[in-house]
This record gives C-alpha cells, sequence and structure tokens, in this order.
C-alpha cells in the first residue's frame, strides 16, 4: 500500500524524533501538563545558551512580540517601525495595544536597514521591529543610533539563540521573540515561542501579564509547596507555554545545533545547484556560517523567464515539490490598507523581492520513504524536473515554465522521474539507504509523502 503512494517533497516537516516523543508521552504521563517544571526548564536552557537574564516561555512569538510592546508600555498613540516584508503578528501586535505599525520598506537582503528606517522616525517612534529574514540577522547597532530612545524588539522568529559568545539574534535588541511554530527552526509540537530579555522590569512586567495578570503561576499555585492565593494585578493573557510543549522543547533545543547543521548541508547543496543558474538568485547572506537558514528563498529572474511565480511555484507543485511564499508584504493586504491607507506601490523592493522569491523545501525531518516501500525512486530524478538548476539547465530560455507538450507531473501509475528533485551531484546517485546513518537529507534524495495522499498538492502547513 506504502509503496504505491506517490513521493512529494512537502515544504516543511518537523523533524520530530523517538526523543520528542517519549517526552511527551512522559509528560502525559506524569499527571502534570501545563506550565511547570519542564517550561522553566526550558526557560533555563535558553538563557543560558543566549546568555541573558530572562527566558519567558509563551506559547507564541506573537505573545512574546505583544508582551514585549506591552512590557515597554507601548500603546496608544505610540508609532512602531515594522518593516513591511514580514508576518502580520508584527503588525498586528501594535494594534492590540492601539499603537500604529509604521510600515517601512527593506534593503535587497529583504532587511530593515538605516535607510528605510530613518526616513519614517518621528517623535511618536517608540519601537522598533527589526525582522530576522529567513535566519538573516538584521545589523541592529547603526538603527539603533538613530532611534536611541526607541525600543528594540527583535522578530527572531526565523532565528534559534545564538550562543552567549556570539551575541547574535536574541541579543541585538531589547527583547526578542522566538518562534516555536511547526515550521520554524525547533517546535514545541506546533505552537510555542520565548521571550528572552535582560530588562528585569520587562521580565517582571512579562511574567505577569503572560497569565492573566495574577500574581503567581499555576505551577506555583498547584505544586509541592505551592498555595492556594493568588492575586489579578492586571486584565492580562493567556499565553503561558504547557509542559507537554515545553518537554517536546527541550528535546528539539538539544539538538538545535545539529538541526541548523542539517540546514546549512541543505542550503549549501542549493547553492551548488544554483551557483551557475541564470535563472535564479541564491538567497542574500554575509557570513554563510552565521545564517540560521530557517529558510532558503530563492529569486527568479523573471526578466529572463517568460512566466511568473506563480507558474514556477505550480510547476513544481506538480511535481510534487511544496513550496511557500515569504512574505506577502504587509501593504498588501487589505487590512492594512483599509486600516492605515497603504497601498500597492508604496514599498518598491519589498514588492519587487515579493514577486519574483520562492522559498524551497528544506525539511529535514522527512525521512526515506517507508521500510516497507520496495522501489526507492531517488536514483530516477531529473534536474530538468524543477526546470531551474544550474550546469546544463542554466540556459536561460524563454518558457522555462510549463510549455504545451510537456508532460504532466507525476500523478496515479505514471511516476517515472517526476515527483522528486535532485539536491546530490550527477554522480553521486544512489539508492536511498533503508536505514540512513542520520535522518536527513544528507543522506536521502526522495520526498516525504503525506500518508493517504495520492498525488495532487503537496501537504502544507500554514506555510509560514
Ligand atoms: C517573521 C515572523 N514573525 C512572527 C511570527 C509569528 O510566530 P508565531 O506563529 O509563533 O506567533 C512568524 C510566524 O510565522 C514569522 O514568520
Amino acid at each position: 500500500m506504502t509503496s504505491q503512494l506517490p513521493e512529494q517533497i512537502p515544504f516543511h516537516r518537523p523533524a520530530i524524533g523517538e526523543g520528542e516523543i517519549d517526552a511527551a508521552v512522559k509528560v502525559l504521563r506524569s499527571g502534570w501538563l501545563t506550565t511547570g517544571r519542564k517550561a522553566h526548564e526550558l526557560e533555563a536552557a535558553f538563557a543560558e545558551r543566549l546568555g541573558v537574564r530572562h527566558a519567558l516561555a509563551v506559547n507564541s512569538a506573537t505573545a512574546a512580540l505583544h508582551l514585549a510592546l506591552e512590557g515597554f508600555g507601548i500603546g496608544s498613540g505610540d508609532e512602531v517601525a515594522v518593516p513591511t516584508y514580514t508576518f502580520t503578528a508584527c503588525g498586528e501586535v501594535c494594534a492590540y495595544l492601539g499603537a500604529r505599525p509604521v510600515l517601512t520598506d527593506v534593503g535587497d537582503d529583504y532587511l530593515l536597514g538605516p535607510p528605510q528606517l530613518e526616513p519614517i522616525l518621528t517623535s511618536a517612534t517608540r519601537g522598533v521591529l527589526p525582522v530576522h529574514f529567513a535566519g538573516l540577522e538584521v545589523e541592529t547597532a547603526p538603527l539603533r543610533e538613530l532611534a536611541p530612545d526607541a525600543r528594540f524588539v527583535e522578530d527572531a522568529a526565523h532565528t534559534v539563540p545564538s550562543i552567549a559568545e556570539r551575541a547574535g539574534a536574541g541579543r541585538l535588541g531589547d527583547a526578542a521573540a522566538f518562534s516555536f511554530y511547526a515550521t520554524k527552526t525547533m517546535t514545541t509540537g506546533g505552537e510555542g515561542g520565548m521571550l528572552t530579555t535582560d530588562d528585569d522590569d520587562l521580565a517582571a512586567r512579562a511574567k505577569l501579564m503572560r497569565l492573566h495578570g495574577i500574581s503567581a503561576d499555576a505551577w506555583n499555585r498547584y505544586g509541592a509547596g505551592g498555595s492556594w492565593a493568588y492575586e489579578v494585578a492586571e486584565a492580562g493573557f493567556k499565553y503561558n507555554l504547557t509542559d507537554l510543549a515545553a518537554a517536546i522543547g527541550l528535546v528539539q533545543f538539544s539538538r538545535i545545533d545539529d538541526l541548523a547543521g542539517q540546514r546549512h548541508a541543505i542550503a549549501a547543496r542549493y547553492d551548488e545547484r544554483f551557483r551557475d543558474s541564470a535563472l535564479v538568485q541564491l538567497p542574500p547572506r554575509r557570513d554563510p556560517a552565521d545564517h540560521g537558514w530557517h529558510l532558503y528563498v530563492i529569486r527568479l529572474e523573471l526578466e529572463s523567464l517568460d512566466v511568473d511565480r506563480a507558474a514556477v511555484i505550480d510547476r513544481l507543485a506538480k511535481a510534487g515539490i511544496g513550496t511557500s511564499v515569504h512574505f506577502i508584504p504587509l501593504h498588501l493586504h487589505s487590512y492594512y490598507q483599509r486600516r492605515y491607507g497603504y497601498k500597492p506601490g508604496d514599498f518598491p523592493v519589498a514588492e519587487r523581492l515579493f514577486e519574483r522569491s520562492i522559498s524551497l523545501p528544506r525539511s529535514i525531518g522527512w525521512r526515506a520513504r517507508s521500510s516497507r516501500s520496495s522501489t526507492p525512486r531517488a536514483t530516477r530524478c531529473r534536474s530538468s524536473d524543477a526546470g531551474l538548476a544550474g550546469g546544463d539547465q542554466a540556459q536561460p530560455r524563454r518558457g522555462a515554465g510549463p510549455r504545451r507538450g510537456d508532460r504532466p507531473a507525476a500523478r496515479g501509475s505514471d511516476r517515472r522521474g517526476r515527483g522528486c528533485t535532485r539536491l546530490h551531484r550527477p554522480g553521486h546517485l544512489r539508492r536511498t539507504p533503508r536505514r540512513p546513518r542520520r535522518p536527513g537529507i544528507h543522506d536521502v534524495e526522495v520526498p516525504l509523502h503525506g500518508p493517504g495522499r495520492r498525488g495532487g498538492r503537496p501537504r502544507r502547513h500554514r506555510g509560514l
């Protein structure tokens, strides 16, 4: 049965191993599910690695962003600088507080830089949200010189915490928000986040506000030696992270360097394949070693193609290759247009990036097809399947997208050489080992399939 399923490369598949599963089961058997020892352990591990005074586990990066802005006292009438090239979480948390997200363009590296920040600064600017897009860190020092009185809250949703000695993401602002959403660099089982800061006042406020504004968390109330007494000091939020999630997160956290290494290896392979392509621009980077490679975002040379980005995505999907697009700039969404008056054309660099960017699969969680399967297809991939690779495929041709006469993508029983992509060099074709030395893209070329799916588009997460 399994062997008849079409093989697909999902845009993302979380790297959940037996360790995470065991940890979750242990918590389920423990009698304590919500915020408790595991959440505190995760906080301690995070704070230690990052070298910050406080790490507060929450249920999303959105919650962390909200708590940070709230804790810094940002509210009605205040302005917060937000790059338009981001997820809506950055804008919506400002709106929660009655503050105005003041959008701005980004540089060619997708990041907020001084030329974009300077023109939107006013006397009302109280906050700046630099977004470490795709895992590439924003250089915040020059931004901070421009806005010395503003609070900088890093959107670190695309990064893992850097190590203390490096003082990278998580140490570049007054606070940082990490995401453990399903597709992120680590996950706590689907949803989760962390707020980090060296600011004692912010930490105290966020601790209070993340759990209803009550003076003691459930752990203190119901744990050994806890008290039934609590006081509601504020109208807070319900943002705490459960122990079930934290237990999964602790195992993921212990693997983050390994997972990062695998993402780097994937990025290196993509680099190698696309380096000579005239149709694709490699993602921006400074020092490649410092890139988190949460996303590998290529840019199409649309001028050399007579298809648009949607057609390329469609063709990849038909070949079983899941992709995503990061991001639809905020000013192109109806909410930001209706509420704040933004319109298409406002931020030309972001729009130019948007219309040509594609995030490629970088699932380190997928394994070789089921051991029940008998016919691995890794050996049958053709680099022409995606039509974008370098080498022989590098010659730009008009109509690199689907052409009349192109055979349809893998479906049903006709599966030869399609529905797969090649992430290896031609001389290195080999069968997928049944038991890869370590699970990951290093050893296998065969895409995952979703259970029960037969053809059609790869199953996708929200795609963020
Ligand atoms: C740049 C960025 N910021 C914030 C978020 C929000 O993260 P979460 O889903 O953990 O709230 C995301 C999630 O997709 C993101 O990509």
